[in-house]
């Protein structure tokens, strides 16, 4: 049938311990087995040592065994090694070393949460009382994983594996720059960079709504101003809201709501984004270290070391 969700990732990191105190405060439930869950759909992150900071591991939920099947006859046409099991397909990709392991997996249904009530000119949806947003006292717990970004230092190759091979759908376009790719009705479960080196720009996860980007957002930054990247703002491709922090290790993390989704494929049309727009539509200007990050050059002499 179908690619139908980002299912996890696996993130190599040289200090576990503390990266793995930090997901758990960002709300993710922690596992015995060096797991992480999110509310709605389970097992989602996984850490494991890494000299550097790096993506291990992504997979991907397909419907069936005739999803293996097409995938594996791509790739074999690509002229991609891959191994495949009745229930998966495991390639790496070149030009990242990412380990990618497509499973048959079931779907995830997430319970609709009701709408936020806003109040608006001439539209009165909340009265006689505070917002919902202020009056919140959980805590940001998100729903699921939403996206990878990597970097690449062959955007080509990525993207050919990862469109013809696997058989992500192209959203949008960033000039010269970048691809948004969806696995699921999500506008993207990955975005490839170019960039040069491979490398995790950061991941993505769902909450509620704008006020649960802000609140998590906060929680986080209370004892630790440090962990503060970006935001609070909205991306254009995808529209939605977000904040970007970071973890001990490097990754940055990002709390998201009001993603675009694309129900019918024949309705959306992938447009290239340029200058500012590839990158937001509003919010603070990003930082310098959100298109660099500071480790970048440490990661390029520990790989250049290592070979
Ligand atoms: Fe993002």
């Amino acid at each position: 049938m179908a690619l139908h969700r980002l299912t996890s990732v696996t993130i190599g990191v040289p200090n576990v311990e503390k990266t793995a105190a930090y997901y758990a405060e960002f709300g993710l439930t922690p596992t015995a087995d060096g797991w992480f869950l999110t509310r709605d759909a389970g097992r989602q992150l996984r850490l494991v040592y890494a000299p550097t900071r790096r993506l291990v591991e992504l997979r991907v939920g397909v419907d069936d065994s005739d999803d293996i099947a097409r995938v594996s006859s791509n790739l074999t046409q690509h002229g991609i090694d891959h191994t495949t099991s009745p229930t998966s397909v495991t390639a790496t990709e070149k030009a990242t070393g990412v380990r990618t392991v497509l499973e048959v997996a079931a779907r995830v249904i997430q319970q609709p949460v009701p709408g936020t009530r806003y109040n608006g000119p001439g539209r009165y949806e909340r009265s006689n009382e505070r917002a919902p947003g202020v009056l919140r006292t959980d805590r940001v717990m998100p729903r699921k994983l939403g996206h990878a970004v990597l970097g690449s230092p062959d955007f080509a190759i990525s993207k050919r594996f990862f469109v013809d091979g696997l058989g992500f759908k192209v959203s949008d376009h960033i000039k010269n720059a970048g691809v948004f790719l969806r696995c699921s009705i999500d506008h993207h479960n990955l975005l490839v960079l170019a960039a040069p080196l491979s490398f995790l720009h950061h991941t993505s996860w769902q909450v509620d709504d704008v006020d649960d980007v802000g609140r998590g957002a906060y929680s986080m930054l209370e004892n630790h101003p440090e962990r503060h990247v970006w935001g609070l703002g909205r991306h254009h491709a995808g529209s939605n809201f977000f904040w970007y922090l970071k973890d001990p290790a490097g990754n940055f993390s990002e709390y998201y709501s009001d993603m675009d989704c694309i129900l019918d494929d024949q309705l959306w049309t992938p447009e290239v984004l340029d200058g500012a727009k590839g990158l937001f539509n509003w919010g603070p200007p990003p930082p310098p270290s959100f298109l660099h990050p500071e480790d970048l050059a440490g990661l390029m002499t520990g790989l250049h070391s290592a070979r």
